[in-house]
């Protein structure tokens, strides 16, 4: 199996170190990021990274016992890319220096570097209009830089915005490049990553025959389950894995009875019809129903489901007899070991739809092929592995399903009038062309029945709330901003096409404060 280069991230703690891996992989580099803690000698050693970025971090370096990297990642002899703190810390460590934060030399936002002194090849396409916009945060700043270095940029908050040794191949900036407030900030990092040696060998097609080769070695002639949830994740995994070992795999999809109008059916005839992958479908929708009626509270709900989750699918898995290990589509942003400077116990908003402690309970192991992976990766694996288009560009659907857009009691006759209003509202956003702008839309029915009038008649129907967010990730959303033409056209047709619902409103919530589930 070929060995990729590979450049190591060193994370001190920067709210954007994620963002810096995403660029270079959208380079075809493959890289890691690594607490600044686990990077002793050893590690060095035996990652034996072609290059080195050090990412921002909220420190200052003038604080005794503040982070640092090995000393012995100057002596590699490989390039070095440090970033905000990252360049303080290069400064400092090669016998520049630091000066604390003042309100005069802070920079907080947009502002503009300069060209100073002579280029470099680091500097190849950067300065096209002579100055460059960029994003600063910093406190700090550097008053000195460490001998060997050259000044090749400037801002007025950052005299040595960008500064480099080029003998050592050493590079250092106070801004942001990996943010998208810094338009050119690719240029860098394609500059870095081609003074480093990469060839960009880093593609879908070489993960994909990588990959099939690891799981082949990790699992032997042993058996494996898939639980199956209809997502891109676990669809691509199950994909992939049935390549490697073809019919030792079994996957299990348990239908709890809220998932979406068709989508039972859609996953079953994918998976074995199109596959041929063994599958289990197991119908369980109504235990999980029985088991919800009469609840409301959202956490009862969420609760009362992820536990005959679990236990729903142990029953199953027991079915396939013998299998060791258990296949989960984590994704590298779950692996990430972030540094985490806030402390302090974080509030539980929701309880969120999770099977992590099953394998331990099963005594399984487990396969993870996506772990190295993002989101968008994953789906040009899907599309490499010849998944559908219109499946791997699905929206996010939460484990929970639709128990968690159906506010208060749950009944069957909800659900069916939400499936509906929700087939009508995602044919409407398709038909308009903007599914793939948002990161995901659905229906949210309401506990309120209000007063209508359709053609004569006096109606006493469900109202419904239409949701649609624009989102990087999840954590933070906007919600998208419809025409009033379009909103005015699916109120209609879903009101005109689904008994039981007289009332449509838009929800205009953004996240935070909202959430972008209804509960
Ligand atoms: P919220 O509502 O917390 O949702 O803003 C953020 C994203 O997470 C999804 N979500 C879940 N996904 N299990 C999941 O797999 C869950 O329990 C769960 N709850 C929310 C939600 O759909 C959105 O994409």
């Amino acid at each position: 199996m070929t060995q990729h280069d590979r450049l190591l991230i060193i994370d001190f703690g920067s709210q954007v170190t994620q963002l810096i891996a995403r660029r270079l992989r959208e380079l075809n580099v493959y890289c890691e990021i690594h607490p600044y803690q686990a990077v002793t000698d050893a590690f060095l050693a035996d990652f034996a990274p072609r290059a080195v970025i050090f990412s921002g971090g909220p420190d200052s370096v003038m604080r005794e016992g503040s982070p640092r990297p090995p000393r012995a990642v100057y002596d590699l002899g490989v390039p070095i890319l440090g970033i905000c703190y990252g360049q303080q810390v290069m400064m400092q460590d090669l016998g520049g220096r630091v000066e604390a934060g003042e309100h005069a030399t802070a920079e907080f936002g947009r502002a503009y570097v300069e060209q100073a002194g002579e280029g470099d090849d680091f500097l190849f396409g950067w300065f096209l209009e002579g100055r460059e916009q960029v994003w600063m945060s910093h406190g700090d700043h550097v008053a000195e830089i460490a001998p060997g270095f050259q000044v090749l940029g400037t801002s007025p908050g950052a005299p040595f915005a960008i500064t480099a040794d080029p003998a050592r191949r050493f590079y250092a900036v106070q801004f942001h490049p990996e943010v998208h407030h810094t338009p050119n900030g690719r240029t860098l990092y394609e500059n870095f990553v081609r003074l480093a040696g990469f060839t960009g060998d880093w593609t879908m097609g070489a993960y994909r025959e990588e990959a099939i080769a690891k799981i082949r070695a990790q699992v032997g002639d042993a058996k494996v389950i898939c639980g199956l949830s209809g997502g891109v994740d676990s669809s691509v995994a199950a994909v992939l894995i049935h390549e490697a070992i073809g019919d030792q795999l079994t996957c299990v999809f348990v239908d709890h009875g809220l998932l979406r109008q068709n989508e039972a059916q859609e996953v079953v005839s994918m998976f074995r019809d199109h596959y041929n992958i063994p599958l289990i479908h197991a119908d369980e929708s109504e235990l999980f129903l029985g088991a919800l009626e009469g609840v409301s509270d959202p956490e009862v709900k969420r609760k009362t489901i992820g536990k005959l989750f679990i236990d729903v699918f142990q029953k199953h898995a027991a079915e396939v007899g013998g299998a060791e290990f258990l296949a989960q589509g984590t994704l590298y942003p779950d692996v990430i070991e972030s540094v985490s400077f806030s402390g302090g116990p974080s509030v539980t908003i929701k309880s969120h739809h999770n099977v992590g402690g099953l394998p331990e309970k099963m005594g399984l192991k487990l396969v993870e092929p996506l772990r190295e992976l993002f989101k968008d990766e994953v789906r040009a694996l899907g599309h490499e592995l010849g998944l559908p288009a219109s499946f791997i560009g699905r929206h996010p659907f939460p484990g929970p399903g639709l128990a968690i857009r159906c506010p208060g009691e749950i009944t069957r006759e909800k659900l069916e009038i939400l499936r509906k209003a929700d087939a009508v509202y995602i044919d409407q956003i398709r038909k308009h062309g903007l599914y793939d702008e948002i990161w995901q839309a659905f229906v949210a029915i309401l506990p309120v029945r209000t007063v209508g009038v359709m053609g004569d008649g006096r109606t006493y129907d469900y109202a419904c709330a239409l949701r649609a967010v624009t989102s990087v990730d999840g954590m933070t959303a906007d919600y998208y901003p419809f025409t009033h033409e379009f909103l005015g056209e699916t109120a209609t047709r879903i009101i005109n096409e689904v008994k039981g619902i007289n009332r449509v409103t838009y929800d205009i919530t953004s996240k935070p404060p909202g959430t972008i589930e209804w509960e």
